[in-house]
């Protein structure tokens, strides 16, 4: 069934959802405490939902503000004995709360969820596939270019086929790791070291190790695998780390892209832009715009948009690339759920862009209000 945007609701409902399943877990609270704090009430009836590590979805309250990352704490989503669930009742997309031994009650009906999940059970399209099961608008990509932009192995494959250039990689299965090791030692030792080792299926640089020799990959790809059984390993590759944020069109309109930024680890025993040089050292600094030459900058944007429309893109994403000293830009990946605090690097690149936080926010929910429903 197709359902043409909806502009008559004075005072839209939005889901905000969060927490989740993954390793991101405490990165998507923090997100969240972003998001719940610029959204404008005014327009929009709020309705912050946790999702617990146990996948279990539950009312959040005022505790949000309090979220924050830090080396000693990790925010997270705690259980309750009430269980939230959508559902469809007399054709409204409602939110119904239910514990045991008493009757559901309903919460009132939903207009558009804003799922504010990073990682596997999020923003791999399992979120966006119940939402389209129930007819539901959401905010961001849709199933298939939340599943694509989740997997390190089969968004280069698409990036190949529109011609965009990735760095030198193998993927390994856990079939292939299991009955061969030998065969993938063989592989990485011919991409040539540094090496780095990657769940296919994470983020926020969790379980990513970088090998400098043979001697470190078995342990490395152990690692890796405590997130996911599938990995993917790449030559490293010498360049500046630059970002560009993309945001889909309205109406028929193409993407828009941001001014690029750049990402520098300053030092602090950070090899790479690893989880605590990224959320709690404060170790990495974000210089937006990022200092490159006008012809640089156009070419990353174009590329940006290209990525964006080669998963299928929709509502937002940042595309992130290799600037070698060759001028070559390599494209590392595409998050369709980027990192979201204001601090985080996506608002910034708006914000250098003359978008502010709020009215990027307002944006996303914009979109998705005028989003169809149902393959499109
Ligand atoms: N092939 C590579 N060559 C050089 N550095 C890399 C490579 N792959 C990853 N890195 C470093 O590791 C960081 C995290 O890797 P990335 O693939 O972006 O994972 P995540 O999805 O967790 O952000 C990058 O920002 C970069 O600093
Ligand atoms: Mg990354």
């Amino acid at each position: 069934m197709t359902t043409e945007g909806r502009t008559d609701q004075p005072k839209p409902r939005v889901a905000v959802l969060f927490g989740g399943r993954s390793s991101e877990h405490a990165v998507s609270c923090v997100t969240a405490a972003g998001v719940l704090g610029a959204i404008d009430k005014d327009k929009y009836d709020v309705i912050p939902i946790g999702i617990a590590k146990t996948g279990q979805w539950v009312l959040a309250s005022g505790e949000t503000n309090e979220w924050s990352l830090s080396a000693s704490s990790l925010p997270e989503v705690a259980p309750s004995a009430q269980t939230v669930a959508l559902a469809e009742i007399g054709g409204e997309h409602q939110l119904i709360v239910a514990a045991p031994n008493t009757v559901p009650q309903e919460l009132g009906s939903v207009d558009v969820v804003f799922p504010l999940l990073h990682g596997p059970f999020g923003e791999d399209g399992t979120i966006q596939g119940l939402l389209e099961l129930s007819d539901t608008r959401y905010v961001g990509a849709g199933v298939l270019a939340s599943a694509v932009g989740m997997d390190k192995h089969f968004m280069k494959v698409v990036f190949e086929s529109v011609g965009l250039q990735v760095g030198p990689y193998i993927a390994v299965t856990d079939r292939q790791w299991r009955t061969d090791p030998e065969t993938v030692r063989k592989r990485v030792d011919q991409l040539g070291f540094p090496v780095f080792v990657k769940p296919a299926r994470a983020g926020s640089s969790m379980g990513i190790s970088k090998v400098d020799s043979l001697d470190g990959l078995d342990a490395a790809i152990e690692t890796a695998r405590e997130h996911d059984p599938k990995l993917v390993i790449e030559a490293g590759i010498t360049g500046r780390e630059i970002e560009c944020a993309v945001l889909e069109g309205r109406g028929n309109d193409s993407p828009r892209t941001s001014m690029p930024g750049e990402i520098s680890v300053a030092g602090g025993g950070h090899d790479f832009y690893d989880f605590n040089a990224k959320y709690v050292d404060d170790a990495a600094a974000l210089s937006c715009p990022a200092d490159l030459p006008e012809e640089a900058i156009a070419r990353v944007r174009e590329l940006a948009a290209v990525a964006f429309d080669a998963v299928g893109g929709e509502g937002l994403s940042r595309v992130d690339f290799f600037y070698t000293p060759d001028g070559d830009l390599i494209i590392n990946e595409i998050n369709t759920m980027p990192g979201f605090t204001p601090k985080s690097m996506y608002p910034q690149m708006w914000k250098a862009s003359g978008l502010g936080y709020a009215e990027l926010i307002d944006e996303l929910i914009h979109l998705a209000l005028h989003r169809k429903t149902g393959l499109r």
